[in-house]
């Protein structure tokens, strides 16, 4: 099938290369010409494993472009454009600016949206461009963006059953669950999930605050005990330094924004934000209570990444927390296997910046850090992320143990 992609940052460029690597013809298409020349001369300028290969393995029938005349006789049409909060409210300007371009061009496309909109913008657009509008919500998670797009839990399409039709057959190779329903459910869906894992994160988050007030309490076989039931189940019970990245914190803010504009107050989503927000307090507390004063210290910070598996540092915690300790007075020194930011002091690898450090702290869940159990090291481990064996530490300070402090 011939298929356009419009936007491409991590979305658009998973969903083309996948779509290309099924047998589908790909014009992908971004407004950004430098973006475009890098992924037409195989420079990719987005880290996500897998993906390189997967474009150069496809180059024969995937193609960038920033024309959008190339769009022309394409049947479906993918729009993956952000859609940034603007003092937390969503901003749907990249995607009219996208429709408006479509419809200059391709009037008979089945134009499906990816990027997160707020319930009722799919109809808006139908009415108001008279375009065939299917909304089809993007679950894939950075640095398992390939795996997600392969087999997705499930995938979401809402609009009319001629057109829905059409692109849950462009999905079918995934085998997995495909639920069609109106827009306004599917574009719902998405938000309500977005909000439902950040609730879920904030959650165990609190329960490590507790913990570390109860002798012999650990978060970790609370949420490992938590998780066996099926009605609650393992995963996004992590404790940590809170959540990131470019969707959760975004998504729950406009959420809560939109839900007001209707008279209602999401009061659970809200909470889960607060206690986000107040976790980079937290550990700098911890540490504070269990080595002292900040200010001066040499703290060897691992990761800055809003998670593993990705140079993306936007809304990123570790970020927030390196800051933290700056402004603490802290002489911090980086190392992170990807993500590197102007500005900030690094070093090659973790072996090269132990010496004369006072203090480790972990900050992204990254699974290479786990070569500190190796180490015997004498100096306090911070472990914001709960990825290692406290028995392998001297002096191991873990968010969600008890402090006794
Ligand atoms: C998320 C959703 O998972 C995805 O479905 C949606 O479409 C986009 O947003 P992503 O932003 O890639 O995906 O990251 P995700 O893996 O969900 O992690 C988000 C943040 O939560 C990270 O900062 C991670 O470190 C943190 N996290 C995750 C925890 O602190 N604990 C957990 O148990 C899980």
């Amino acid at each position: 099938m011939n298929i356009g992609v419009i936007g491409i940052g991590f979305v658009g460029a998973v969903t083309a290369a996948v779509l290309a690597d099924q047998g589908n013809s790909i014009i992908a298409l971004d407004i950004d010409s430098d973006k475009i020349a890098r992924f037409n001369s195989g420079d990719i300028p987005i880290f996500e494993p897998g993906l390189k290969e997967l474009i150069l393995k496809n180059k024969k029938n995937l193609k960038f472009t920033a024309d959008y005349r190339m769009l022309r006789g394409t049947e479906i049409i993918f729009v993956a454009v952000p859609t940034p909060n603007l003092n937390g409210k969503i901003n749907l300007d990249y995607v009219y600016r996208a429709i408006s371009s479509i419809k200059s061009i391709n009037n008979d496309a089945i134009i499906v949206i990816k990027s997160t909109v707020i319930p009722g913008t799919g109809s808006k657009i139908k009415d108001e461009f008279n375009v065939n509008i299917v909304s089809n919500p993007e679950f894939l998670r950075e640095g398992n963006a390939i795996e997600d797009t392969l087999h997705p839990d499930r995938v979401i399409i809402g609009g009319e059953e001629e057109y829905a039709e059409k692109v849950a057959n462009v999905w079918k190779f995934s085998n997995s669950p495909i639920l069609i329903t109106t827009r306004e459910n599917a574009e719902l869906i998405k938000y309500a999930s977005n909000s439902f894992l950040a609730t879920k994160i904030s959650f165990i988050n609190e329960i490590a605050n507790l913990c570390q007030k109860i002798p012999n309490a650990d978060v970790e076989t609370v949420a490992k005990g938590m998780g066996y039931d099926r009605r609650i189940g393992p995963l996004f019970l992590k404790a940590g330094i809170g959540y990131g990245g470019s969707c959760l914190p975004k998504d729950t803010e406009a959420f809560i924004k939109y839900a007001e504009e209707l008279g209602e107050e999401m009061k659970i989503i809200k909470a889960a934000r607060n206690v986000n927000e107040e976790r980079i307090e937290r550990i700098i507390k911890i540490m504070e209570n269990k080595i002292g004063k900040i200010g001066g210290l040499k703290i060897l910070q691992l990761g800055i990444s809003f998670k593993e598996n990705t140079n993306d540092v936007r809304e990123s915690q570790a970020l927030k927390l390196y800051y933290a300790l700056i402004k603490k007075g802290a002489n911090v020194i980086v190392f992170d296997p990807v993500s590197k930011i102007e500005g900030i002091r690094y070093c090659e690898s973790i072996k090269d910046c132990l010496i004369s450090i006072d203090a480790i702290v972990v900050a992204t869940e990254w699974a290479e850090f786990k070569i500190l159990e190796e180490m015997d090291l004498k100096i306090p481990v911070i472990d914001g992320r709960r990825i290692l064996n406290p028995e392998k530490f001297e002096r191991f300070i873990g968010i969600g143990r008890y402090c006794d402090d």
